[in-house]
């Protein structure tokens, strides 16, 4: 019997050219499971109205990993529009599979790494003092906190009155006192201290299985001052259970700009929410982009482990596909360290980094080329042959 069991939900776009080529590289590498597919995205909002069945939440319930590709999101008239008729106007909301994933299973921690490769074409350079050029190897990981904060929701265009009410009990709220509630825009960025502590922990607990000396807390605490403020003050609580570990701090605006001077000097950063989705997307330039970015979303009892790039629907029905797997592929060997297949992840991330080293094999957005069917008549690798490189390398 397979040792493990995988719900897989390939998705939408290039969800379905990536996930499986994934698998291919998982089982060459002796990752024994059962795969369980799961409907998730557009198709299923289309006809059902819902674009995470329940049918998928129950598999997830049951087997507590996930394969995830990739999701198309539309704004809500469209998806209003491309409704089954029969479902039109009786009270269906889009709301995004990926995100509904996270806060239902209370994926709270999400986990980006983003280390650049040897060889990498696409590695961020710099001018060198004396002339000529240098490029910093990164080596960062990003703890996100998945589902509070500036995404929880939470929020209104013309507030009701109460709402209103109870801001007003806040002296800061005078600035707005003649401006009308239709014209009033509020999110609001609600941390708890568990789901706060819990990805300073992650955080630090990483830090100290792989080797870093330090946790970066990159937030806002000194305009920020009561949630950034909560992440610091945790943080700095956690790790007086790690007293080789240093706790640094950066601004999020700071940090922006240092990572394109020294991101080398960087290694596990810890952020709430937006702030972390915003300083993981700029690490991941830093190494290649979205066809390198990989995730972990990781709950108490869940654990969905997905590429951070999206559909990419423009790329979906080539005849020979020409995305990069590489993101998917590495997601892939995070969840197999996931289920304790330690020796299996290191191997596949080895076997991607000798094949970006080696060269040989590039895809199209490797080489800097414009995405088109006939890239591969100009020497980039399609998608499986990327793929097939990979298992070669294993
Ligand atoms: P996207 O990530 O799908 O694509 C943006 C561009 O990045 C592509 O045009 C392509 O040039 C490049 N790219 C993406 N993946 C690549 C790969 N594996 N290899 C090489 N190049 C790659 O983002 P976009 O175009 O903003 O959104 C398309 C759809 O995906 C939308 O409906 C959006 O809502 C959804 N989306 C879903 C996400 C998810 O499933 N987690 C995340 C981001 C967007
Ligand atoms: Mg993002």
């Amino acid at each position: 019997m397979p040792r493990h069991t995988i719900v897989t939900m390939p998705g939408d776009g290039i969800g379905n050219i990536v996930l499986p080529e994934s698998i291919r590289v998982l089982e060459a590498a002796g990752f024994d499971a059962d795969w369980v597919h799961a409907d998730v995205g557009w198709a299923c909002w289309c006809s059902q109205g819902n674009a995470l069945p329940q049918r998928t939440v129950d598999l997830l319930e049951a087997h507590r990993v996930g394969l995830f590709g990739a999701i198309t999101s539309k704004p809500r008239d469209a998806a209003e529009r491309e409704l089954a008729p029969e479902l039109k106007g009786r009270g269906f909301v889009y709301y995004s599979p990926i995100v509904t994933m996270r806060q239902h299973f209370d994926l709270d921690i999400c986990i980006r790494p983003c280390r650049s490769y040897e060889g990498n074409p696409l590695n961020f350079v710099r001018r060198a003092p004396g002339g000529g050029l240098e490029e910093p190897l990164v080596n960062a990981v990003i703890f996100r906190q998945n589902t509070e904060g500036l995404y929880s929701g939470v929020e209104w265009t013309d507030p009701p009155s109460e709402v209103r009410r109870a801001l007003e009990t806040h002296p800061k709220m005078k600035a707005w006192a003649r401006t009308p509630s239709e014209d009033l825009a509020i999110s609001a960025r609600i941390l708890s201290r568990r789901a706060t502590r819990r990805i300073c922990e992650a955080a630090f607990r990483y830090a100290a299985e792989h080797g870093y000396p330090s946790v970066t807390v990159c937030e806002k605490p000194n305009v920020i001052r009561e949630t950034s403020g909560m992440v610091l003050q945790e943080a700095r609580k956690v790790q007086r259970d790690f007293p080789h570990i240093a706790v640094h701090d950066t601004n999020i605006d700071a940090q922006m700009m240092w990572l394109t001077k020294n991101p080398e000097d960087y290694g596990v950063i810890v952020a709430t929410n937006m702030f972390g989705d915003i300083v993981s997307d700029a690490f991941a330039g830093l190494v290649g982009g979205l066809g390198f970015a990989a995730s972990a979303n990781i709950g108490e009892a869940v654990a969905v482990f997905e590429p951070t790039h999206g559909s990419a629907p423009k790329y979906a029905r080539y005849e020979v596909p020409i995305v990069n797997p590489i993101a998917m592929i590495a997601s892939a060997a995070m969840m197999a360290e996931h289920v304790g297949e330690v020796e299996v992840g290191r191997r596949i991330h080895a076997a991607i980094a000798r094949v970006v080293e080696e060269g040989r094999v590039r895809t199209y957005d490797m080489l800097r080329m414009k995405g088109a069917p006939d890239v591969v008549l100009h020497g980039a690798a399609s998608t499986s042959q990327m793929t097939d490189a990979v298992i070669a390398a294993l």
